[in-house]
């Protein structure tokens, strides 16, 4: 069986509202193994994005614990969560591309942080655009890209640091329904065909079941989970 590489372990994350707590994620427990395409299916407001941004070290658990790759998050200082967020791929629902930079400099900033020379940076940035598509879009700015485009863009750049996995949370939530189908297509392929473990929130049940493994989420809970 292929190794885990993520485990939650009674996962909690409640927000003060004021003085009113609100519990976010209760008592999750989930393992994902490498090479695992799952989805996370869950009406609005069921924890999703409370969750992946958990996974992905982007914020704390309040009560709980995450391992990954069976090193414990939480005992992590801030200059060894940087070093982890640098091998794990966050692809978001609005791209989150800058503006003022090309399609190519967009893949290649997260390369700069990790250290890679320029060269090496441009070279990897073009590999990874060709890759997903965009061969001939590599000097477009944002705004001069479709919305699938630049989801295809933010795809690449989530995978420039060879990530151990890649986070997506709704990435075809704002993209027409013929580009999320293209988009979806280029995830499986990824899964498939390169061995990229997923994980993908969504709303979309359509969407979902195009995962191996879905995981159903209600009120901060996993209440049932399916294997296709
Ligand atoms: N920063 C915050 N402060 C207070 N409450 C929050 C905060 N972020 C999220 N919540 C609450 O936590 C719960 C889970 O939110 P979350 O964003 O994880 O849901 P979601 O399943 O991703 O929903 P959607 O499908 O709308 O994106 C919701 O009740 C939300 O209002
Ligand atoms: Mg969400």
């Amino acid at each position: 069986m292929a190794k885990t590489i993520i485990k939650t372990v009674d996962l909690r994350k409640t927000y003060m509202q004021g003085r009113i707590p609100v519990e976010a994620l209760r008592e999750v427990n989930l393992e994902v193994r490498e090479g695992e395409f799952l989805s996370v299916l869950g009406p609005s407001g069921s924890g999703k994005s409370t969750l992946l941004n958990l996974i992905g070290a982007l914020d704390k658990p309040t009560g709980g614990k995450l391992f990954i790759e069976n090193i414990d998050v939480s005992a992590l200082n801030d200059n060894q969560l940087a070093d982890l967020r640098i091998k794990i791929g966050f692809v978001f629902q609005f791209f989150n591309l800058i503006p003022r930079f090309t399609a190519r400099e967009n893949v290649e900033l997260p390369m700069s942080i990790a250290g890679l020379s320029k060269g090496e940076r441009r070279k990897r940035a073009e590999e990874l655009l060709q890759m997903v598509g965009l061969a001939s879009r590599m000097n477009h700015k944002p705004t001069e890209l479709s919305g699938g485009e630049q989801q295809r863009v933010a795809i690449a750049r989530a995978l420039a640091n060879n990530p151990r996995f890649l986070l997506m949370d709704e990435p075809t939530g704002n993209i027409d329904s013929k580009n999320a189908y293209e988009i979806i297509r280029l995830v499986k392929r990824l899964n498939e065909d390169k061995g990229v473990t997923i994980i993908m929130v969504t709303h979309d049940q359509q969407l979902a079941a195009e995962a191996k493994r879905i995981v159903y989420m209600l009120d901060g809970m996993i209440v049932r989970e399916t294997v296709s």
